[in-house]
């Protein structure tokens, strides 16, 4: 394990993503790629167990797969208060896109450790597994596990290798009939705080090295398939075509299009097409592709999603191909909770010096599948460009320092935030939790 203890928390925790980008931790030749239990996870996991221990913490890994790591409260097994942020990563994706959530969570412990600070909760830290669905086509399986929402996992998903979801966990060591056992008791978890960078140019623009999350917008997946007839690209005369591939075109622009006509924060997104048979001298039959809507309001999200599908449905019938839209997920709109939200905005405006900036995330977050667990808040950072999803993704050392103390002083005010009916307030003294 490399070395680090001297550094200050933040440099600390941006160099452990730098290092997270490289060598066994990704699957990718030059870039980054870390899907959900492939074998740059596995080593991901066991690095981030490391450094859990170096910071005063146990550490497991959950049932779904997740890092978790504990640092016990001045009683043993009280209630804790859960920071984090996922370790998996897009295709060719940044080196701080969920990882400097989970690297900042370890690092307030590290703070706390090194003073010998424990509070009457628990911290914990958690690295959830699979919050972008860059191995299944849906996202979040592992926090929607610990927010109890998972309890089956649908056996028709599948990787591009064709493994299902039962067969990765298996290869991991992980039996998927038992995901439900990642699920949080109720009243285990006090809450749950996740810094990102922004992935957005807001923060950047306006000069502000953090902000405060308000809300996570809907968001909805599909799959598009397109049946169209495989020709001879010499031979089949154009009048005569069914091309799915051209379908795809069309459907493509018209979803540009039905994207921006809705209300001014919806979009819809094709990321991701396989074109069958695939070949030079082949007029395409068969086109699968992904479909990503989101908005602010669910009905903005699903009214687009209505139009989409009709303009689907004309263009099969002009195009004599069908074209299949198969919803694979739907994830609510998420407002973060307003009493730790605010508790956060005031550690923000303390720590900067200025009024906490307020702005709604377009990116999911494992957050949005929190909330249904525990009150949740969520702090951003500013990232150059506002550029993510990409290799070019950066952060400044000093934002990231600033957003450590942030966490810390939000960590520091949160015992008196808890509502009175918190389990833990409620123990007469001296009760073991
Ligand atoms: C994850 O980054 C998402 O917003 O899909
Ligand atoms: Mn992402
Ligand atoms: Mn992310």
């Amino acid at each position: 394990m490399v070395s680090d203890e001297a550094m200050p928390g933040g440099t600390r925790a941006r160099i452990r993503c730098d290092i997270l980008g490289q060598g066994a931790f990704t699957e990718m030749q030059g870039g980054l790629f870390r899907p959900w239990l492939g074998p740059a996870y596995r080593a991901t996991v066991e690095q981030v167990g490391g450094w859990m221990v170096q910071a005063g913490m146990t550490w497991r890994i959950d049932a779904a797969g997740n890092v978790v790591g504990r640092y016990e409260g001045t009683q043993d097994n009280a209630p804790s208060l859960l920071i984090g942020s996922h370790l998996d990563s897009v295709h060719d994706g940044g080196r701080y896109d969920g990882v400097l959530g989970v690297m900042l969570g370890i690092e307030v412990v590290a703070h706390f450790h090194a003073l010998d600070v424990r509070f009457p909760f628990a911290l914990e830290v958690i690295g959830f597994g699979d919050e972008e669905g860059s191995r299944f086509p849906v996202s979040m399986l592992t926090s929607q596990a610990v927010a109890g929402r998972l309890t089956e996992i649908d056996p028709t998903l599948r990787d591009r290798a064709g493994q299902s979801v039962a067969q990765a966990m298996s290869a991991f060591g992980l039996d998927a009939a038992r995901i439900a056992d990642a699920a949080r008791k109720p009243g285990e978890t006090l809450g749950y705080l996740e810094a990102h960078i922004e992935q957005g140019p807001v923060l950047e623009a306006e000069g502000r090295a953090l902000g405060v999350v308000s809300g996570i917008v809907a968001q909805k997946r599909f799959e598009i398939t397109i049946e169209g007839i495989a020709g001879h690209a010499g031979t089949m005369a154009m009048a005569l075509r069914h091309d799915a591939l051209v379908a795809a075109a069309e459907a493509i622009l018209a979803i540009e299009r039905i994207g921006r006509g809705g209300a001014e924060d919806l979009v819809a997104t094709v990321g991701r097409m396989a074109v069958l048979p695939g070949a030079t001298n082949v007029v395409s039959g068969r086109v699968v592709m992904s479909l990503d809507v989101r908005a602010a309001l669910a009905a903005d999200r699903d009214e687009a999603a209505q139009a989409i599908g009709a303009e689907l449905a004309a263009i099969a019938a002009r195009r004599g191909v069908t074209i299949g839209l198969a919803e694979m997920q739907a994830l609510a709109a998420s407002p973060c909770d307003p009493v730790v939200t605010r508790a956060l905005s005031n550690a923000v405006a303390r720590v900067t010096g200025a009024p906490a900036r307020h702005l709604a995330s377009g990116a999911g977050h494992d957050a949005m599948v929190m909330a249904d667990l525990a009150p949740t808040a969520m702090l951003f950072l500013r990232c150059r460009g506002g550029v993510s999803h990409n290799p070019a993704e950066a952060v400044l050392d000093a934002d990231v320092d600033i957003a450590l103390a942030a966490m810390v002083a939000f960590v520091e005010t949160f015992a008196p935030v808890c509502p009175a009916s918190t389990p833990w307030k409620n123990l007469p003294e001296g009760t073991p939790a």
